[in-house]
């Protein structure tokens, strides 16, 4: 059966550069983007576009059924930092969001799920360097509990129903396109805009926080490569780790001044501290190398290169 792609939550960060990337891969009437608002120009321009309410069963499955989708991209999610200030809205949609397409999948409307989890799952308890692929995961905020609980469920809906569904923890991601939303690795993306707005950037974390970071194409790779890979290669069904780099906001700080020589930063860390505290400073992803082929390609020098190049031209 021919692929044919529904994005949910396709007007954000990573929706937007993931449709994009999948309109260039299938044709762009085969994946149809959706999200509670629109995008920007070019998502609006580049295919069909479905205002859609994530924790809506009944509106999923009607676009489902009018489209006739195999295959669904959950990326509709409340981040850290927001999910702390409105934690039963953020498990409101951060689960029933999920609930909705792993039933859609256990009800055979839909072959194939990619639902994204992320460094969040770990906690305070965690191994801090290189993080095994199993370990201790005591989350400490509403975001890595969603995200902790969503992966069990995951891999329980795998077990009972076969329900193919593929999962990664994304770290940290930097991207240029589209703006993130409420996540605490937000500064890593802020702090290019500033650089290049005010030559200074107030950041809301200390100097010395190291946080698994990842350039968005990197992470867009990782997602298409694992919903390409053959199902029985895949020995983990909750979410794989996945890592390119880690830095500090001292260093990002330094690669920044190579472009911007008068570039500031001054620390005034707040809430977000404690949050990224919580999680890993850097990620063993060993396993995804192993059993789907997955391989980095940006460092942190060429993600600043590429982050300023882009934003310049704005
Ligand atoms: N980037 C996310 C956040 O900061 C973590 O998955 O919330």
């Amino acid at each position: 059966m021919k692929k044919r792609i529904l994005i949910i939550g396709a007007s954000g960060q990573i929706g937007s550069e993931l449709t994009a990337r999948l309109r260039s891969i299938y044709a762009p009437h085969k994946v149809i983007a959706s999200d509670i608002r629109e995008g920007d120009e070019t998502l609006m321009k580049s295919g069909p576009f479905e205002i859609l309410d994530a924790t809506d069963y009944d509106a999923i499955e009607d676009v489902i059924l009018q489209y006739e989708i195999t295959d669904v991209y959950l990326m509709a999610a409340m981040l850290s930092a927001t999910a702390e200030k409105f934690p039963m809205k953020a498990w409101n949609l951060n689960m029933n969001s999920l609930f909705n397409v792993l039933n859609l999948a256990k009800d055979k409307k839909i072959n194939t799920i990619f639902w994204p989890s992320s460094i969040a799952v770990f906690g305070p308890t965690t191994p801090k360097i290189m993080t095994p692929q199993r370990t201790v995961m005591e989350p400490s905020t509403v975001y890595g509990i969603s995200k902790q609980t969503g992966e069990r469920w995951c891999e329980y809906y795998f077990n009972k129903y076969n329900v193919d569904v593929r999962s990664i923890r994304y770290p940290g991601l930097i991207s240029y396109r589209t703006l993130p939303g409420g996540g605490t690795t937000d500064y890593a993306i802020d702090i290019f805009h500033k650089a290049l707005k005010h030559q200074k950037y107030i950041c809301f974390l200390n100097e010395k926080t190291s946080l698994p970071m990842m350039y968005i194409d990197d992470a867009i790779d990782a997602t298409l490569q694992i919903m390409e890979a053959d199902s029985a290669n895949l020995s983990i069904r909750n979410s794989y780790n996945l890592a390119a780099m880690s830095f500090n906001p001292e260093e990002i700080a330094k690669e920044i001044k190579k472009h911007i020589p008068d570039f500031k930063i001054i620390y005034q860390p707040d809430f977000r501290q404690a949050i990224a505290d919580s999680w890993p400073q850097s990620i063993d992803d060993s396993q995804a190398r192993e059993d789907w082929g997955w391989k980095h390609q940006y460092n942190l020098e060429e993600m600043t290169k590429i982050m300023i190049e882009n934003l310049n031209k704005e």
